[in-house]
């Protein structure tokens, strides 16, 4: 090797020093010139090979070259070290990442709707729990002790009087024990019945009660206006709403509702079982025994109340032809929410 081979040998060498963008790389250039095999170490070996008249410079070279490598190398290190990593560094060739967007669950959608529709009509939100007890989803709605709906092949007992509620009617008992009328309520939230799940059933599905009571007059009218504004909001303009006679202990008189069937305008399909009509909700005017069981007087007060499953809604709305969709959170499903 020549003086001016060695010459090109140092100048490349710290070239390499000072490219190396990382801590992985510098070590990887350390070795090559340093290392026990290494480039600087072979060059001493071959030392007798270089013109005896060279020698002496050479060596000396050398000597230096290696000393300015470690030099390099321990100020390179420290710079590395301080230096982001290569690999947080941004790769504008990879490909983008997909933010696949989340969906509202269609019981939340209807939730959020109707308490939005309701608003407009002076409506608050009003909540209570779902272990509830005797009283309040009971014995206060009038229901008598010997009703069927108690027994435990339809209710949830959770021990003594306490249960899963069958309906968001105890809520109608809380707001009314607790405030003064006027009161001007819905409340959603989940009900729980032991029933067998099918298409159409679940042992727990959600719904949204509407209480309004008040020391001015309140009538039925009110009641039916009142739901076929909500028909119209919820499933379009032309939606019709229809009442047709039932019975509710807690209510006097009792209607069930129906709204116009959405699909076929009222013409008869599947859908509506060929009646133009779909079974909605309960409702009826207060009755006077459960002002008595909340310590109104029944002679001062007047008003409604209505009660609706969310899942028939979303069913219905969102022509969903099986209740158990709404609880698998089977992403194809919920992405159709969009
Ligand atoms: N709670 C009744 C039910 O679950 C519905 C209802 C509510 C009826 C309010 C009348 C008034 O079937």
């Amino acid at each position: 090797m020549t003086l001016a081979e060695l010459d090109k040998l140092q100048a490349d060498s710290l070239m390499e020093v000072a490219n190396a963008a990382d801590a992985e790389t510098l070590e990887k250039v350390r070795i090559r010139y340093l290392g026990r095999n290494g480039v600087v170490p072979a060059i001493m070996k071959q030392m007798k090979e270089v013109a005896a008249a060279d020698r002496p410079v050479f060596g000396k070279n050398v000597n230096q070259w290696r000393k300015e490598i470690e030099t390099a190398i321990a100020a390179k290190g420290t710079e590395v070290s301080k230096a982001p990593s290569n690999k947080v560094l941004f790769d504008c060739s990879l490909p983008g990442r997909w933010h696949t967007p989340g969906a509202r669950h269609p019981v939340s959608r209807v939730i959020e709707e109707s308490a939005a529709i309701f608003a407009r009509l002076g409506f608050s939100v009003a909540d209570g729990p779902d272990i509830e007890n005797r009283f309040n989803n009971f014995t206060a709605l009038n229901t008598p002790a010997h009703h069927p709906s108690m027994d435990e092949s339809d209710t949830f007992w959770m021990g003594g009087d306490q249960l899963l509620r069958t309906q968001t009617s105890p809520v109608q008992i809380r707001m009314m024990t607790s405030h003064k009328p006027p009161v001007r309520i819905i409340t959603p939230g989940r009900t729980y019945r032991r029933d067998t799940t099918d298409a159409t059933h679940s042992a727990n599905f959600h719904q949204i009660e509407g209480l309004y009571v008040d020391t001015e007059p309140v009538s039925l009218a009110d009641l039916k206006a009142t739901l076929a504004y909500y028909a119209r909001e919820m499933m379009g303009s032309e939606a019709g709403v229809r009442f047709r006679p039932h019975f509710f202990p807690f209510t006097e008189p009792s209607v069930e509702v129906d709204f116009s069937c959405h699909v076929c305008r009222g013409q008869g399909c599947r859908v509506c079982k060929m009646s133009g009509w779909i079974e909605i909700a309960g409702a009826g005017m207060v009755d006077p025994r459960v002002y008595e069981f909340v310590g109104y007087d029944p002679a001062k007060v007047f008003g409604f109340a209505f009660g609706f499953g969310v899942e028939r809604i979303a069913m219905i709305k969102y022509g969903i032809p099986d209740i158990r969709w709404l609880y698998e959170n089977d992403v194809r499903f919920l992405a159709q929410m969009r």
